[in-house]
């Protein structure tokens, strides 16, 4: 079992066999049972520049998913090593644009005429492959937390956005907090021929958003809101960018996890929070702030996991801490040259943004 005192004791005896060689990462959505060997824990943001800032260590652990990973691997130089625990812990959003379909989307933004005055702009939920597509035509990454800032960056590049592969984030971030309407963005559809939309919609629109989204965010509904109201009298609502426009709207506070994190840890005793994440973070962040009066729920009724993140468990774990202690390389997450050129670039522009 996951709390197995025998897989605690073989994981810290590895950790501590590997020292200074091996770095853990750990995303907010891990389980208790990995984060507790974890040596640092963030959102997508902070891990990023987190791997970056370890060059001692000849392996860096990712206990995330596998676009992390990639990002990591990136970001950090040629002999550190990238593993991920299981090889299976991807995530449904970044499959949801691939390199064939952005590529096809760039043609008909070109057939269209728009092309030239559009900047990509991806969220680092995509694979390395958009990343470097993302970097070749001038455009930048962005996470949850810096969204807003990627985006003023790129309208001061270019008249108009392609946003990837995340269309809650690409819509709410430029309706809510930079105040486009709806009808500035369109949604393009990778699975119609033209993305679904005539050349003068393409024409007409500011932000152009990849039909993406995630399936965990996506649960969430303004029923959800609106319940949590009724059954928690003076609750605030606090939700991740990832929920639909319509949640987002309906909610108290928006932000990555790091920021919901921070929120709480800020919030006043006796409040209330109903929070729209994943169920993971929640628990943990429910069972620390009990004591002091900080009365945590989930935003909806059912239970949501990320089941990607939660691949990732203490045998996994142990498995890839145990390999590389005994000198063996395992689930290597290795991006290759070209690719890593420029998704490279487009990872530094992030990081460059003010
Ligand atoms: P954060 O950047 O807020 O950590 O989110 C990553 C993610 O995968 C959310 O679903
Ligand atoms: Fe991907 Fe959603 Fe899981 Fe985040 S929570 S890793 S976006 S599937």
């Amino acid at each position: 079992s996951p709390s197995d005192p025998d897989l605690v004791e073989r994981a810290r005896a590895a950790k501590e066999k590997l020292g200074e060689k091996v770095f853990v990462l750990g995303h907010h959505y891990q389980r208790d049972e990995v984060i507790q060997f974890a040596d640092v824990t963030g959102d997508s943001f902070k891990l990023a520049k987190d791997a970056a800032a370890r060059p001692e260590a000849e392996y860096i652990v990712f206990c995330g998913v596998h676009f992390m990973a990639e990002s990591a691997d990136i970001l950090t130089s040629d002999d550190q090593k990238v593993v991920l625990p299981d090889l299976a812990a991807g995530c449904s959003m970044a499959d949801m644009a691939t390199a064939e379909q952005v590529a096809e989307c760039w043609d008909v933004l070109t057939e269209a005429g728009v092309a030239e005055q559009v900047v990509p702009v991806s969220y680092m939920n995509s694979s390395a492959d958009i990343k470097a597509f993302t970097g070749k035509h001038g455009g930048t990454i962005c996470t949850s937390s810096n969204a807003r800032r990627a985006l003023d960056w790129a309208f001061e590049q270019g008249e108009k956005v392609l946003f990837l592969p995340d269309q809650h984030l690409g819509r709410n971030t430029a309706v809510r907090d930079m105040g486009m309407s709806l009808d500035d963005c369109v949604l393009y559809n990778p699975h119609k021929p033209n993305g679904g939309l005539t050349a003068e919609e393409l024409r007409g629109a500011k932000m152009i958003l990849w039909r993406g989204h995630c399936s965990v965010h996506g649960r969430f509904s303004l029923d959800s809101v609106n319940d949590v109201r009724e059954r928690i009298p003076g609750v605030n609502v606090l939700v991740h960018p990832e929920c639909k426009h319509e949640v987002v709207a309906a909610a108290d506070y928006v932000g990555s996890t790091e920021y919901i994190i921070n929120t709480l840890e800020a919030a006043p005793a006796g409040s209330k929070w109903a929070i729209g994440t994943e169920l993971n973070l929640v628990r943990r962040l429910a069972n620390r702030f009990a004591d002091q009066g900080k009365e945590i729920v989930f935003l909806d009724k059912t239970v949501c996991f990320c089941s990607t993140m939660n691949r990732i468990d203490l045998p996994h774990l142990v498995w890839a801490l145990e390999s590389l202690a005994e000198g063996n390389l395992v689930n290597r997450i290795e991006v290759d040259k070209e690719t890593e050129t420029f998704a490279k670039l487009a990872l530094e522009r992030m990081l460059a943004l003010p």
